[in-house]
């Protein structure tokens, strides 16, 4: 009995060791990822996640965050978007720009989780490894 009482109690210990890691995890990745978003796509998304009204899609509360799958998200911040899209009811035609090979996959995935979890966003944590999936190499398809 005893046994089972001390495996019990290591069994929580561990499972609020990883929570608390996690936690840490993404707060990094946030701390990180702000940076990356100030340096660059602050200019058009703006500070406050806003965008600007026909011309830039906001972030910040934004339905087309909450509703595509994370991949998409990802291919676009990474490799661009261009054509007509509808975020909180408002379309947008325009284009950006794929993100400058300067900022690694480490830094997408920052970035990406910084949009996806600011301004009231609730969303995944995003990793270098699922960016490099995604994230097209110059010169190859
Ligand atoms: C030069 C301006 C510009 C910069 C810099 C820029 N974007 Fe965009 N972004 C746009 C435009 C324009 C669109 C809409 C494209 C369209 O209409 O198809 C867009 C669309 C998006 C979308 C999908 C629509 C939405 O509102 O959810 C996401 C996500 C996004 N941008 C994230 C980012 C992130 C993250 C960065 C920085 C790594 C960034 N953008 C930098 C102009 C920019």
């Amino acid at each position: 009995m005893k046994i089972v009482r001390i495996s019990v109690a290591i069994l929580f210990a561990t499972v609020a060791i990883a929570i608390n890691a996690s936690a840490a995890d993404k707060a990094t990745a946030m701390k990180a990822g702000e940076a990356v978003y100030t340096k660059y796509c602050k200019t058009c998304h703006q500070a406050t996640g806003a965008g600007m009204p026909g011309v830039y899609p906001p972030l910040a509360k934004a339905d087309y965050l909450k509703t595509k799958d994370k991949k998409i998200i990802i291919d676009n911040v990474v490799n661009g978007l261009k054509g007509e899209i509808t975020v909180n009811g408002k379309k947008y035609k325009g284009v950006m720009t794929p993100l400058p090979k300067q900022y690694t996959d480490e830094d997408a995935a920052n970035v990406i989780t910084y949009i996806m979890n600011n301004w009231g966003n609730s969303g995944p944590v995003i990793t270098a490894a699922e960016v490099k999936k995604i994230r097209k190499v110059a010169g190859k398809k």
